[in-house]
């Protein structure tokens, strides 16, 4: 018999169950996203743009930690900007310059940036837009559109909504990207009551008609903030963010994931006018001001700016579309999968067809692709470190894949095809 693949991951994944809910922090990269006996779950060392588990297999990664790490893992510039920090002291008794030096960047690059406040993840940067929306406009009710973090006033509107009390779940209501009525008719229902809408400026859909600049007008006529959350267009799809790609400035935005390339940081920025009330709300951490991160941050601002990194991005991502789409028609592949997104970060969408679901689908993949040394679940997530030879691997890749599941999906023998369980419909906010 040969070795399992991945023996090692799956015997510390069974030591981790025993300490740790779901054995993982990340709920993206636990066993409800990973099936089990087809799945790396421990990664060892990353370089660039690979990584290796604990196995020692080798991945060329198109997850990108979750599309936090932008220039590749380990770049040069922010590891030797991060270690000279080190030198000096990590968090102190007193705010550090680099917080200042770091604002500076981004109220420059960002359209509706005029002051900042950090943090660490996505979340703390959402919520405190959310908390400086109602303070400011004295208002309760929020419309949301995407995903916006882990905590109450969000994740209360999706199905993961266990623990979060009825009365906030009550005040946040939910609208679709690129349907204007959707958001006009929560915003008609209570009048006057809506503090903010928050959404991402683009995740998979580009706007069409004119959308954000007719969300904003509903947003202001109905007396509420508009906040972008750029937590993953954030320096990607354009170093000013989908605010500046699209031309359309939020009152608030939120950025996080690629700012510090994979460290600790999280930003919210806006016009002074709504910032200036963080004088009197509550924001405040122990680690916001955390000096490895903001050293990185400013590494990477710098690096974006200087090498031209979003331009290679979109263009390898470019690259990929175009090859896909080939691939795609070649195959005759679309009553089984398309995909969406912007060339610097798409995924792969999997539909049902006659008796296989969208969701064997997704498990075959990801089984076959992970066997191939590349990692990814459907994501597409370009990195500075990739180069063309890496998207042709991803597509040589997909080649094989696809040709077999086109091939299982007609016989209807996917589902045997399988060396795990189908992964369940858990939670989608997208
Ligand atoms: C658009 C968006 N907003 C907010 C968040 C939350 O960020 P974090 O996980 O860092 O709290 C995420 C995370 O995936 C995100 O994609």
């Amino acid at each position: 018999m040969s070795k399992n693949r991945y023996e090692k991951s799956e015997e510390l994944l069974e030591l981790a169950l025993k300490s740790i809910p779901l054995g993982s922090q990340t709920f993206s990269k636990s066993i409800t996203q990973l099936p089990f006996g087809v799945s790396p779950y421990f990664v060892k060392k990353a370089k660039g743009a690979y990584f290796w588990d604990v196995d020692n297999n080798q991945y060329l990664d198109f997850s990108n930690a979750l599309a936090s790490v932008t220039l590749g893992y380990c770049d040069s510039d922010v590891d030797s900007a991060v270690k000279k920090q080190m030198e000096c002291g990590v968090t102190f008794s007193l705010p550090h310059t680099l917080e200042a030096d770091v604002a500076k960047i981004l109220i420059d690059a960002i359209p509706c940036a005029e002051q900042v406040r950090f943090a660490k993840n996505g979340t703390d940067a959402t919520s405190g837009a959310v908390r400086v929306a109602r303070a400011f406009t004295g208002k309760e009710r929020v419309a949301v559109c995407g995903y916006h973090g882990w905590q109450d006033w969000y994740i209360g509107s999706t199905t993961k909504n266990l623990g979060v009390p009825k009365c906030v779940q009550d005040l946040t209501h939910v609208f679709s990207y690129n349907n204007i009525d959707s958001l006009k008719n929560i915003l008609e229902k209570y009048p006057d009551e809506f503090a903010a809408v928050i959404m991402e400026p683009m995740s998979g859909e580009y706007p069409k008609d004119n959308f954000l600049e007719k969300v904003k007008e509903l947003a202001h006529n109905s007396g509420a903030l508009l906040i972008f959350d750029e937590t993953v267009t954030g320096f990607r799809v354009s170093y000013g963010g989908a605010q500046e790609l699209f031309g359309v400035t939020p009152d608030l935005a939120t950025f996080g994931k690629g700012l510090a390339n994979g460290y600790p940081l999280s930003a919210l920025v806006g016009k002074e006018k709504y910032m200036v009330i963080m004088k009197d709300i509550f924001f405040s951490g122990t680690f916001g001001g955390e000096t490895l991160s903001l050293a990185a941050a400013k590494a990477v601002l710098e690096k974006i700016k200087r090498e031209k990194v979003l331009e290679h991005l979109s263009k390898l991502g470019e690259y990929l579309h175009k090859e896909l789409d080939q691939l795609l028609s070649e195959l005759d592949m679309l009553p089984l999968i398309s995909y969406t997104g912007h060339p610097s970060w798409s995924f792969l969408i999997f539909k049902d067809k006659d008796n296989t679901t969208s969701w064997e689908l997704k498990t075959f993949f990801m089984q076959e692709m992970f066997k191939r040394g590349i990692f990814t679940i459907g994501a597409q997530t370009i990195s500075y470190e990739h180069n063309q030879k890496d998207i042709d691997k991803l597509l040589h890749a997909y080649k094989e894949v696809f040709s077999m599941m086109k091939d299982y999906v007609k016989d209807g023998v996917l589902q045997s095809k399988l060396d795990c369980e189908t992964l369940k419909p858990l939670f989608s906010v997208r």
